[in-house]
């Protein structure tokens, strides 16, 4: 078997790198006007709604491992839909978006020594591939991101001269305002096993979520108001429910689609995406000052919360599970001693 899909698969050196990771993120963690403390990445959240999340009773056998091995079952589900950058800014400020779904309930032996977390979360956002191969990469520019003043310029710079590949995907990013996070498509990015939990049936997938119907950005962002994202789920959700199909791709030519380079595209001609899950949004009032909100802030969201059957590979998701978990006692620390 390819040894990028064996759970104790690491690259030399990799560790200092997330641990130098560790502390630029927690850097640069902001905290909202009421001084509560930020997520780096993600930090707004466009809403957190209840969902169902229920498994597809013709799934084909190769693809039913964790919880699509639970043929038919539905499992409650919280999804907190995000605008990718640290800060707070308004809705047309060109970035990616991201869906975070929650699966609760889930019982069995987990992908993250430890984890006492009984969720199987799954990550995405609205760009199939990560701009950065590899943390090494992505450290290198977040480490000239993280200069205070001049960073962001500096962070160009060095992608102009040294990374062409990685720019124009950033560009692509950046060029994106959408119309409501509830008409477009979500990616995995990353990839993750889904086989036995032992390591030794199974395959690499990636996931995406896909919604009734895709619209094309607005025609003059402009003109809309800040938090227009949360007011176009809130009135669609008014109205009636919104589902999503969940599918997963099968890694086909590992050449083609590597494990270790989490900005190479999965081309969906080449291995198509398989409906496995629908993500059920039912009709409900969505509100900033509901409770569930308020917990959602208070929640993490991570890759590594997930079972042994889905759990995440390559470097990228590697250096995620030191970051998230990071991230996330640290936002905790700051809430408690502010
Ligand atoms: C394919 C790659 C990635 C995807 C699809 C992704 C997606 C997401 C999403 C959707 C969230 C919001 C979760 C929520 O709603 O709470 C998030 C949060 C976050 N992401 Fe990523 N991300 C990726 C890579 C990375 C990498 C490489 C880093 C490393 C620095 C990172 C750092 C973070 C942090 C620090 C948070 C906030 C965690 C917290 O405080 O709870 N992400 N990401």
């Amino acid at each position: 078997m390819n040894p990028e899909l064996q759970p104790d698969f690491s690259l030399p050196g990799e560790e200092d790198i997330f641990q130098e990771m560790i502390k630029l993120t927690i850097g640069m963690m902001e905290e909202s006007q009421e001084g509560c403390p930020l997520r780096v990445q993600h930090a707004k959240a466009n809403a957190c709604l209840t969902a169902t999340f229920e498994i597809a009773s013709d799934i084909p056998t190769d693809l039913q491992y964790g919880v699509f091995s639970q043929s038919g079952r539905t499992f409650e589900a919280i999804v907190r839909f995000s605008t990718a950058q640290g800060k707070i800014q308004p809705d047309n400020e060109p970035t990616a978006r991201g869906l975070a779904i929650k699966l609760l309930d889930v019982a069995g032996p987990r992908a993250m020594d430890g984890d006492t977390d009984q969720s199987q979360d799954f990550l995405m956002v609205d760009h199939p591939v990560f701009p950065f191969p590899n943390a090494k990469e992505y450290r290198d520019v977040i480490k000239h991101k993280s200069v205070p003043l001049i960073g962001d310029l500096l962070a160009f710079a060095h992608l102009q001269l040294f990374d062409h590949d990685q720019l124009d995907i950033i560009k692509e990013i950046r060029k994106k305002t959408v119309t409501s996070p509830l008409n477009i498509t979500y990616w995995s990015g990353s990839p993750y096993w889904l086989g036995d939990a032992a390591g030794t049936t199974g395959q690499a997938v990636k996931y995406s979520a896909v919604p009734p119907r895709l619209l094309a950005g607005p025609d003059d962002p402009a003109k809309l108001p800040d938090n227009y994202l949360r007011e176009a789920i809130a009135k669609q959700l008014a109205k009636d429910e919104v589902v999503f199909d969940f599918k997963v791709q099968r890694q086909g030519d590992p050449t083609k689609m590597p494990i270790e380079d989490a900005s190479a595209s999965w081309d969906e001609q080449d291995s198509v995406p398989v409906t496995v899950a629908t993500l059920r949004l039912s009709k409900q009032v969505v509100s900033p000052e509901s409770a569930l909100e308020k917990r959602c802030e208070d929640m993490s969201f991570n890759p590594w919360h997930a079972l042994k059957e889905h759990r995440p590979l390559g470097g990228i998701n590697r250096l995620r599970k030191a970051v998230y978990e990071a991230s996330f006692t640290e936002r905790e620390h700051r809430k408690k001693t502010a």
